[in-house]
């Protein structure tokens, strides 16, 4: 299998690719989606409150034949509807048709009311109630973590955040800080330089290590996300591009390549803060023109 299984801190295994189903929606097509999913070997499955669609994830689970133990399921809390912690891990489970999941999230620390200590403690009580085999946290940084870990009786098995080349200088200090911790980290939209930044300068060494390597550039943006030591979390509505994603899990990228992707990657994340930076200048420039229309338009004096 070209993606191992990982152990985690809680000493349960994960499987190191996962499917997601933000994008999905509800109804028969996420259930058809989850069923090629399978069909192609995928059996961990990213879910979560705010995707509405556990319960869709249930009945693919159901009508697919396999056993619960074969399928690694993930879900989060979303902080929906104004439901706790625990009531919202009980709908989860109730809507996913299954005992227990195998992990439970928080997906964002702003979710972690009314402190961060306090809602983790109640993540810890879903373990002891057995309604989550492993528990962990999404979108967290570092000082969120420290927080945590201050308190903690069990460690979050893993942190799920955003991850590509061009977010890595930012991220990079959460992906040493959770490797010194043994914490996992699983990488979402690690796609989006092909998906949302395009025409970027990655786009000459994936396109090079691409074509050299005979493989597809959203197999060589998978195989740094592995190379980085994180868990991914993707997804494709193609089973062609589900299989490609698969194979990835056998390209080996050579220190020269990880080197090119990691150069291109930073120089692209810092146009993208410069431009970021000049869009938000560009509309306190507006706004301020607007003021100064206004007074003036009103005969006001902005001077005292
Ligand atoms: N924890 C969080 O806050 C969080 C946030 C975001 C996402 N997630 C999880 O991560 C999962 C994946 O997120 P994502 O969709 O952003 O991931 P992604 O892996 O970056 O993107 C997957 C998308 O990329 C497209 N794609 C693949 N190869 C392509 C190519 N060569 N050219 C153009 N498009 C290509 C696919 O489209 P096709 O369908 O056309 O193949 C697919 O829709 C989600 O479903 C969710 O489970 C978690």
């Amino acid at each position: 299998m070209p993606w191992d299984l990982v152990t985690l801190n809680s000493g349960y295994v994960m499987p190191s690719i996962a499917y997601g189903t933000w994008t999905l929606g509800n109804g028969q097509g996420p259930i058809d989606q989850i069923a090629q999913a399978f069909d192609t070997n995928y059996y961990h499955i990213d879910t979560a409150q705010g995707y509405g669609n556990e319960g869709e994830v249930g009945i693919a689970l159901h009508e697919s034949g396999l056993s619960r133990g074969d399928v690694f399921i993930t879900t989060k809390y979303s902080g929906y509807d104004g439901l706790d912690i625990p009531t919202a891990i009980r709908n989860s489970v109730n809507n996913i048709d299954t005992p227990y999941v195998d992990l439970y999230l928080i997906h964002n620390p702003r979710l972690a009311v009314p402190d961060i200590p306090t809602a983790w403690a109640e993540m810890e009580k879903v373990v002891e109630d057995g309604l989550a085999k492993s528990i962990g946290v999404s979108n967290f940084g570092v000082k969120d973590l420290e927080i945590l870990l201050a308190s903690a009786k069990i460690k979050p098995a893993a942190n799920q955040i955003l991850l590509h080349p061009y977010v890595y200088m930012q991220q990079a200090p959460i992906v040493k800080y959770a490797a010194e911790h043994d914490i996992v980290i699983e990488a979402y939209s690690a796609l989006q330089p092909l998906t949302k930044e395009p025409s970027g300068p990655l786009d000459a060494p994936l396109n090079e290590i691409a074509t050299r390597l005979g493989a597809t550039t959203d197999q060589v943006l998978l195989a740094w996300t592995k190379a980085k030591g994180a868990i991914i979390v993707t997804t494709s509505s193609k089973k062609t591009r589900l299989e490609g994603y698969q194979d990835a899990g056998d390209i080996e990228l050579s220190k020269e390549d990880i080197a090119a992707i990691d150069a291109a990657g930073a120089l692209g994340e810092r146009r993208i803060a410069t431009r970021i930076g000049l869009r938000k200048f560009g509309i306190w420039v507006l706004v301020g023109v607007v003021i100064l229309g206004l007074c003036s338009y009103f005969g006001l004096r902005v001077d005292r």
